[in-house]
């Protein structure tokens, strides 16, 4: 049976204090809407409309169209006048939908298909997600009739001291019939201490009107809900643990859980070492038997097997099997480091493949370059690829071998197996196998330090 989703997120967020709309506040490192999108897609929504108002183009920019539709809720009239706004967007849609707020980034795929399977399986047109709340405050109370069926949802601000003391409360999450959704929406009213239009009230007319309605409860911090900057640090702090939990029950070594950051979609291989201070984030995929760490922070990029990363930042890189990088140093995007290459100390890369074997140990910048196989690149080394105006790309052979200290202008090509000598400006292309040096040739004056020394003192 098809499945779709209905986010809510045209609020504004004011307790967020941001310029940003909330729901797109970065929640270890994804935004909480896309967090929310993809629990949505685990448990097997094929088609998501997200309500949109505060922010909206920035909300759309940001989670893009390939995975969602849009409805705009021009004026915040509550939560079930925005469910409301999707009717259009589905207005062919045969099946169930989960209904879900943009603020709850610990939703996770599993527990909305345990909603799903509840709402079927009790043939039910309405089934809420509740749980039993440490505190309920805030939260909608869960009210059953005799025969436990779930008959009405009484926000805290228009409940009665009585009925503030249900401790079930409603999740902001539910599954209903669609089409039965949009058909029961538009008879609700905004009769209520907040003259908003009510998404939980759907609940109390199905039940009214004599239909199967449900409440599946489920664990409370699923639903953490995010309103100002320190839930969100909260939530964050809580998906980063069970990010890093799953990484180590799949073998890898977190050695500091409280200081290690891993966003969702970042894959760890086996026996890998994530030291301290470590901040993975993006799209990076690590290879086993790695070495991360202390003090790195490494976005989008690729490292192979058995590399080494020591207290580096590296993004949009690739580091090829048993590579190594840092300390100190700086992978920027487009770096590619070969199979067994080295990056030392204070070495910064980019948009540069540095060959298999190959080194460029410390204090170098090689910036729009080829470097082959074997070759060493000397300390200090820099590759001048900007003349102001434009960049031009520098190409060093195999096995060559380029000394400290060396200046090279591009556009300029050093060929196979040839040798730059330390402290040259190298303008002009040097040939296979040659010797360049371009520097000022050494003199040497005999005696000179003795005669100046005599002279001054
Ligand atoms: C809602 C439920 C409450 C439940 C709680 C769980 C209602 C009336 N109450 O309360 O029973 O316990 O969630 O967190 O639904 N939104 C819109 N347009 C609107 C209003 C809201 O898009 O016109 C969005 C908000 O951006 C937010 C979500 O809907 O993402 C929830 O709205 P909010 O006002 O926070 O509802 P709660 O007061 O939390
Ligand atoms: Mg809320």
């Amino acid at each position: 049976m098809a499945l779709a989703g209905i986010i809510l997120a045209a609020g504004k967020g004011t307790r967020m204090k941001s310029d940003l709309p909330k729901v797109l506040h970065l929640c270890n490192g994804l935004p909480m809407a896309e967090l929310v999108g993809r629990a949505l897609r685990a448990a097997g929504v094929t088609d998501c409309v997200v309500i949109v108002g505060h922010g909206s183009d920035q909300v759309k920019a940001t989670l893009g169209d390939k995975h969602y539709r849009y409805a705009e809720q021009a004026e915040q009239l509550g939560t079930g006048h925005a469910a409301l706004m999707a009717n259009e967007a589905l207005k062919d849609f045969d099946g169930d939908v989960i209904v879900t707020a943009g603020d709850t980034p610990l939703l996770s795929g599993e527990a909305l298909e345990r909603l799903v399977s509840a709402h079927r399986d009790a043939h039910a047109i309405c089934t809420v997600a509740s749980f039993y709340a440490s505190d309920p405050k805030g939260y909608g109370r869960v009210k059953r009739n005799g025969d436990g069926k779930p008959t009405h949802i009484v926000e805290e601000k228009d409940a009665t001291p009585d009925e503030k003391t249900i401790l079930e409360v409603n999740s902001g999450v539910y599954c209903f019939d669609c089409q039965a959704l949009f058909a029961i929406l538009p008879t609700l009213s905004n009769q209520n201490s907040q003259g908003e239009y009510y998404l939980p009230d759907a609940l109390a007319a199905f039940a009214r009107n004599g239909k199967t309605t449900h409440a599946v409860v489920l664990e409370e911090e699923l639903f953490m809900g995010v309103n100002d900057r320190w839930q969100l640090a909260e939530a964050s702090r809580l998906l980063n643990q069970s990010i890093l939990r799953a990484h180590a029950e799949s073998g890898v070594t977190i050695v500091d859980p409280l200081s290690t950051w891993i966003s969702p979609e970042v894959e760890i291989g086996q026996d890998t070492v994530i030291e301290p201070m470590t901040s993975i984030t993006g799209t990076t995929r690590i290879g086993p038997r790695c070495h991360i760490g202390p003090s790195t922070k490494i976005d989008d990029s690729q490292i192979g097997e058995g590399a080494k990363v020591y207290m580096s930042y590296v993004h949009g890189a690739t580091m090829h099997d048993g590579s190594r990088c840092g300390p100190y140093a700086h992978l920027r995007p487009n770096a590619v480091i070969g199979a067994g290459a080295k990056v030392g100390n204070f070495v910064e890369i980019k948009n540069a493949t540095l060959g298999d074997g190959a080194s460029a140990n410390h204090l170098t910048y090689i910036g729009d370059a080829d470097v082959g196989k074997d070759s060493n690149i000397g300390a200090g080394t820099i590759t001048c690829n900007y003349d102001g105006y434009r960049k031009s790309r520098t190409k060093i052979g195999n096995n060559s071998f380029v000394g400290s200290n060396s200046t090279l202008v591009a556009p300029v090509t050093i060929g196979d197996g040839a040798f730059v000598a330390a402290g040259s400006v190298i303008t002009h292309d040097v040939g296979d196998d040659a010797l360049a040096i371009g520097r000022a040739r050494q003199e040497e004056k005999e005696g000179w330090a003795k005669r100046w020394r005599d002279k001054n003192s």
